[in-house]
């Protein structure tokens, strides 16, 4: 190799590399597959080795190994990180308006919206376009110098891109670091089989993650991170807030998809509405709407308190807590044998939703909240939808109940229940129906088989009529077999039929979700999937080779391999192969759809959800959930809404299924 040969290849591969983590966390459009990236990556890793002297703090390679932290620095703000004036009384957005408008005079305000993200605010500094230092709000002129951790986000480049607009000399940015709805649960249950204690919610799970004195560990956390202004910058200057946004995205930070530009308050309303309706389908915690002047000379004109800018208001969503009565705590069993405490309550609407159950989750948070039947309590939706006991609240003179005590028996087969840390177990894992029950329900789950029509009340009824006794059985039930079942006729059992016929022909990541192994979530699974490539090779792995999988730990290869080892789970498995085909991974095709984003809408009439989305992908492109300026085509089906509504503002292609289908070559 020439003198300059390796370095060349080192600066190609950051290049590539950084280029794909933006493609992938940013824009959300990845163009390549897991296993390309590895490849570029784990060659960057080898070169690096070989010549340390090339390392740099900016290489893609050096995310994560900082030592152990004993405590946080505390470092100065560039400026003032200030909060908002908020309120969730629409009067109160009306005054905010009229104080914009009167300080205006003639001209009419340009405000800029988008969602309020409930995350944990964050100060980032690029000095030369590298990241050299990341803070928390702290008391707003000080925080804490979290950068050893913020490093390990993957959403945050390390390296800003100058490709599209020169790099200034020094940038400081501000944003808001949170943590996925889905992957909060998933920490939760890891928590909570480890014996700890959950986080309350997505948010506290965030700061909690951030605040680890272990970069380790802050990177085994899925923290994201998304960013909305500039605090400071040297060597460029703006007009605006939406020319800010254009070079925050152009220099690869990542901002939100979801900003409109309005100039009156009915216009905000109106969003407001939209983005309420759509909560609960949003992948992250959002607690209302922020409204900002656009022009930053406007801004000026209107200035701050000593605590908010008077340009911005935070237009909050009504807090999703409610107050009820537990009137049991029932012992439930879930998949694992977990006997779970599950306070039954008094019906309350919380966010259009009835709540009347939530889960205690064990022994000691009972005891930990203090809650016993009869007590009055505060209830909150936290993450998307799941409802939670927040707090009891005392009630004078109310002759409380007794306390909670576990069961000593299975409630479902009568086994002698266990302990195992804080957790009461089932230990009669194979003979237990409402451990088969929860496992037929984990294996049709979206996540998984993604079985339409296998909820827990069939598997429920599969399980009692004894038409399944163990998971293969639900590949050789009959219509015949269902009809006899409450609920079900002639059509819904057919139904459920070809809903397990299509579904025995899977993803590998898929099956390994769906065979409900401890510790494996969607993700790790999926992991596990791009790093293996066959079930066979999984099951014969030993510690050390699960271990290479990034986000595979100690712990949790051990419970892999024991999953593998139980005989029981060995026969399942090989039962359940006969009747399945699991797709082998394979890098995403380069197909005729590369690069190309599709939403679908609305009801499909020939496809399911997942057909029409395997179609797109088999041919190289993808699906994401909701519509942005990004995505490249529409697929509108029956009865579409709003999804539909901003594909024709944003002026996006919209196909019907028909023309999606001849598009494809297959009408
Ligand atoms: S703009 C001067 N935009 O909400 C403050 N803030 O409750 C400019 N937040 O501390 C803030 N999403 O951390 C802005 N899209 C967004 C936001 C946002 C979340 C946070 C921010 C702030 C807090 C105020």
């Amino acid at each position: 190799m020439k003198p300059d040969g390796p370095r060349a290849r080192i600066d190609e591969l950051r290049r590539l590399i950084r280029r794909h983590d933006r493609l992938y966390y940013a824009d959300d459009k990845p163009e390549v597959s897991d296993a390309d990236y590895d490849r570029l990556f784990s060659e960057l890793r080898a070169l690096e080795e070989a010549h340390p002297a090339l390392i740099t703090p900016d290489s893609p390679t050096q995310r994560v190994g900082g030592a152990l932290l004993e405590r946080f620095e505390s470092v100065e703000h560039a400026a003032p990180m200030l909060s908002l004036d908020s309120d969730q009384d629409p009067d109160a957005l009306r005054r905010f308006d009229e104080r914009v408008r009167k300080a205006l005079g003639e001209r009419t305000p340009r405000y800029v919206i988008e969602p309020k993200l409930d995350g944990l605010s964050l100060e980032l500094v690029y000095e030369k376009g590298s990241l050299v230092r990341a803070s928390t709000r702290g008391d707003g002129s000080r925080g804490e110098d979290v950068t050893a951790n913020v490093r390990t986000i993957r959403t945050v480049p390390l390296r800003l891109f100058e490709a599209d607009r020169p790099i200034p000399p020094v940038l400081s940015v501000r944003g808001e670091v949170i943590i996925r709805s889905r992957e909060f649960a998933e920490l939760n249950e890891r928590l909570m089989n480890e014996g700890r204690e959950p986080f309350a919610n997505p948010r506290n799970s965030a700061a909690g993650s951030l605040r680890q004195l272990d970069p380790e560990l802050a990177a085994s956390r899925p923290l994201e991170a998304f960013v909305y202004d500039v605090l400071h910058v040297e060597g460029a200057s703006f007009t605006s807030q939406t020319e800010v946004r254009q070079a925050l995205a152009d220099w690869g930070l990542r901002v939100s998809e979801r900003v409109r530009i309005v100039s009156d308050i009915d216009a905000v309303l109106d969003y407001f509405s939209e983005i309420d309706a759509e909560r609960d389908d949003l992948p992250y915690e959002i607690d209302g709407i922020v409204i900002k002047l656009d022009d930053l000379s406007d801004r000026e004109r209107l200035g701050t308190t000593s605590r908010h800018p008077r340009w911005a208001f935070a237009f909050k969503f009504a807090p999703r807590a409610e107050v009820t009565r537990i009137l049991t705590i029932a012992a439930s069993v879930g998949r694992t044998g977990v006997v779970t405490p599950v306070a039954l309550m008094e019906p309350v609407h919380i966010g259009g939703v009835t709540v009347s159950r939530a889960s205690l989750h064990n022994r000691e948070e009972v005891a930990r909240k203090e809650v016993r039947e009869g007590d009055l309590v505060r209830v909150q939706r936290a993450g998307d939808v799941i409802p939670q006991v927040v707090e009891r609240i005392e009630e004078d003179g109310h002759e409380r109940g007794p306390e909670f005590q576990m069961p000593v028996n299975c409630p479902s087969c009568g086994t002698d229940l266990v302990d195992r840390g804080p957790f009461t177990v089932c230990p009669n894992s194979f003979g237990c129906a409402a451990q088969l029950t929860g496992r037929i329900q984990h294996f049709g789950s979206r996540q998984g088989l993604d079985v339409e029509g296998l909820g827990e009340e069939t598997a429920r009824l599969l399980v009692a009529e004894g038409l399944v006794k163990r998971l293969p059985d639900l590949f050789s039930l009959t219509t015949d077999d269902l009809v006899q079942l409450e609920g079900f006729a002639e059509l819904s059992a057919s139904n459920l039929i070809s809903a397990l016929g299509q579904a025995s022909r899977t993803e590998l990541r898929r099956l390994l979700y769906g065979l409900g192994i401890p510790e494996v979530g969607a993700a790790v699974a999926r992991d596990l999937a791009t790093h293996f490539g066959t079930i066979e090779a999984i099951r014969a792995a030993d510690a050390d080779a699960l271990i290479e999988v990034p986000g595979v730990g100690n712990v949790m290869a051990d419970r892999i391999t024991g999953f593998f080892a139980e005989p029981h789970n060995r026969d399942n498995l090989d039962a359940l192969l006969v009747h399945m085909t699991i797709e082998e991974v394979t890098a995403p095709q380069s197909g005729e759809l590369s690069g190309k984003t599709f939403v679908f809408t609305g009801g499909l009439r020939g496809l399911s959800r997942p057909e029409a989305k395997s179609l797109v992908e088999a041919r190289g492109g993808r699906v994401s959930g909701s519509v942005s300026p990004r995505t490249d085509l529409v697929v509108a089906g029956d009865s579409a809404g709003s999804k539909l509504e901003k594909a024709q503002t944003l002026g996006l292609e919209i196909l019907s299924e028909e023309e999606f289908l001849r598009m494809l070559g297959m009408d």
